[in-house]
């Protein structure tokens, strides 16, 4: 069985190489990314990349970044010059499923943002279509949930609210997550994606669609360097 959090880590100092001194680089969530953080924190004190300011996608990841000296700051108009971050699916044209870890939301806005979004995983997160092995996070107000639900039922969606410790998951920004299964052959695809960013109640969705510049994925082989290939 390799090593996973090598092989995460390995990814991340591939993607923190890319940072230039004086950059804004959007910092990711998880435990992928948390090896960025760390390398962050580690060129920062060594002096290797001055003036660096990460923009956090979560609370946890600006506390993370904080812990190991980064300077962050909020996110405004101003482009990141990357964005740095794990993801729970990885398509070969490296569209992504993200949101396992709850900050879909933040991820999204962050990673939009910036020039280049750069992609840092193991190898068990290639998949060949979307939703072969994880759900896809959804993040939904709690203000008329049982409708949005069922309106999400009516799209071809199973699958279940979130919960930690019995109690359902609180997004940083006070909402809620399903977890969501699209069977029947239901293509999980920009179409849907739209259906659901239509959909009232649905804050946003963990499709990553055209979004990534490159993934730097690590198996027990070495690190691979995939870059988007266009939509046909
Ligand atoms: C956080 O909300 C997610 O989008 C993460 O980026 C994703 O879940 C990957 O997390 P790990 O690196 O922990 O697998």
């Amino acid at each position: 069985m390799p090593d996973l959090e090598a092989l995460k880590a390995e990814a991340a100092l591939r993607a923190v190489a890319l940072v230039r001194p004086g950059d804004r680089v959007g910092l990711g969530t998880g435990s992928t990314a948390r090896h960025a953080s760390e390398e962050n924190g580690r060129r920062e004190r060594a002096g290797e990349h001055a003036g660096v300011v990460g923009v956090a996608t979560s609370e946890a990841s600006a506390a993370l970044a904080r812990e190991h000296g980064v300077t962050v700051e909020d996110l405004d108009t101003r482009p990141l010059d990357l964005a740095i971050d794990g993801a729970d699916e990885i398509a070969p044209n490296l569209d992504l499923v993200k949101g396992l870890g709850g900050a879909l939301t933040r991820e999204k806005l962050v990673e939009l943002r910036a020039r280049r979004f750069v992609v840092i995983a193991d190898h068990t997160k290639l998949v060949t279509r979307l939703g072969e092995k994880a759900p896809v996070p959804i993040e939904l107000l709690r203000f008329g949930l049982d409708t949005t639900l069922e309106r999400l039922r009516d799209l071809g969606a199973t699958g279940e609210l979130r919960a930690r410790g019995g109690e359902p998951f609180v997004t940083d920004n006070g909402n809620v997550i399903l977890d969501a299964r699209f069977g029947g052959g239901r293509a999980i695809d920009e179409a849907l994606a739209r259906e659901l960013k239509l959909t009232p109640g649905v804050v946003e969705t963990g499709l990553f669609l055209g979004m990534a510049e490159r993934a730097f994925v690590a198996a027990p082989e070495g690190v691979r360097e995939l870059v988007r290939t266009p939509r046909p």
